[in-house]
């Protein structure tokens, strides 16, 4: 593999803790009465340290402070983890800083220090606007706590608004789906992120499901009807599950779409750092458990480090890329990957054939069939005899995705 140059760079920052945990819920999330604030932020400012040297000189165009639930953190502990990150790093002048926010924690002040510290873009977890499932989703809050938290953010000088939505819940049909997403379009947000329920591994839903989970083809009718609604709405629908108004796509979101770079820090964090100068990219993982993320000490807490392969690249930019909705160009894959054209070629042909993408010569799209099987089209990448990937060290931490 050989770089050009290096890929756009973000920041993800992981705050682990929540009120209680959801059922359906396998994020990184641990339920805690109160929170070590302090100490959490100075490790944060310690850890981000490890990943300096990888990142000299480079720009962080996106930072995304996710959770877990970020909006439990006082205002002076978000502003001092910004002040201390911008102190370290570099951000963009045009950088777009989003905290994630569950409704159950919204508070005025609160809020309004968030906007106040940097934090120019805010996403909330409102999931539903009916009382009866909130509670089956095991939510710490109702509907008009959802409703209050996207009027405090608005009134806190908030410009620009993600909702969470998800729909296939328990015993919801196609007008219950659209009800919810024509509250949430009452409210004008800038952006939609609009996720069907999934039924996790190691999640109490798993274990005990639910009664009423709508099947594919329901799921299937409320996801497109919802779609053209949003369509009808002004919305663009981007990418499998994101819908925005125009310009206001989720930046640091997309750059994980477009393969680009991002540092990872707080426990279990993901990072994907390319060394352009020495044809490498390196992911590094965070310890995943809270306490033992916050005792470790500089290189410590990093669980995990590996060097990707050349199979290893062209899988996962696929897992990602076959997420955008218009496809990509075609040079974004060598100019992420460091590879040739060839390296997609068997794949590529693979997933023409059964009708799941296009490939004009310049851009490479899913169909609507290669969108509506998203994990048979991504499939079509993963290489049956490839090695697995080399870990440089490991050190016996469980990996989870945040
Ligand atoms: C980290 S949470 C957002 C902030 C906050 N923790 C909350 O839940 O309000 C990210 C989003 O992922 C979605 N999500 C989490 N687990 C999911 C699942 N099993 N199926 C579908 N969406 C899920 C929810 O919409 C949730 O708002
Ligand atoms: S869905 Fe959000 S609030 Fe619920 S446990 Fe997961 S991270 Fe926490």
């Amino acid at each position: 593999m050989a770089f050009d140059a290096n890929p756009p760079l973000g920041l993800y920052v992981h705050l682990p803790w929540c009120e209680r945990k959801c059922p359906y819920c396998d994020f990184n999330s641990h339920a805690a009465a109160t929170i070590p604030e302090d100490a959490y932020v100075d490790a944060l400012l310690d850890d981000v340290g490890q990943d300096l040297p990888l990142v000299w000189g480079r720009r962080i165009e996106t930072l995304f402070i996710g959770g877990g639930t970020p909006s439990l953190f006082s205002g002076a502990a978000i502003d001092r983890l910004l002040a201390g990150l911008r102190a370290l790093t570099n951000f963009a002048p045009s950088v777009e800083i989003t905290l994630e926010s569950n409704p159950g924690s919204a508070d005025a002040g609160r809020y309004r220090d968030y906007r106040a510290a940097g934090v120019n873009r805010l996403s909330i977890g409102v999931q539903s606007f009916d009382d009866g499932m909130l509670s089956a989703l095991g939510r710490v809050h109702d509907a008009a706590d959802a409703r209050r938290a996207i009027e405090l953010a608005r009134a806190a000088g908030f410009d620009n608004l993600n909702l969470d939505l998800m729909y296939g819940l328990p015993g919801q049909d196609c007008d219950a789906a659209l009800a919810d997403l024509e509250q949430a379009l009452d409210f004008a947000p800038e952006h939609l992120s609009h996720y069907q329920l999934t039924i996790e591994p190691n999640t109490l839903f798993h274990h005990r499901p639910p009664a009423g989970l709508p099947d594919d083809e329901l799921a299937w009718r409320q996801q497109t009807g919802c779609q053209a609604r949003l369509a009808a709405a002004g919305f663009d629908h981007y990418e499998v599950s994101a819908y925005a108004r125009p310009g206001r796509e989720a930046r640091h979101n997309l750059n994980y779409w477009q393969f680009g770079d991002y540092v990872g820090v707080g426990a279990g964090a993901h990072g994907k750092l390319t060394l352009a100068g020495e044809d490498r990219v390196v992911r590094r993982v965070r310890l995943r458990q809270p306490r033992a993320y916050l005792e470790a000490r500089g290189p410590a807490r990093i669980a995990r480090e590996t060097i990707a392969g050349a199979d290893d690249l062209v899988f996962e930019f696929m897992l990602n890329a076959t997420r955008l909705v218009r496809g990509f160009d075609v040079r974004l894959f060598h100019r992420t990957t460091g590879l040739g054209l060839d390296a997609l070629l068997p794949g590529l042909n693979h997933a023409k054939n059964k009708g799941l993408v296009e490939f004009d010569g310049r851009r490479i799209r899913p169909t609507e069939l290669g969108f509506r099987f998203l994990n048979d089209l991504q499939a079509s990448f993963l290489d049956a005899d490839r090695p697995r990937r080399r870990p440089i060290f490991e050190a016996g931490d469980e990996i989870m995705h945040n």
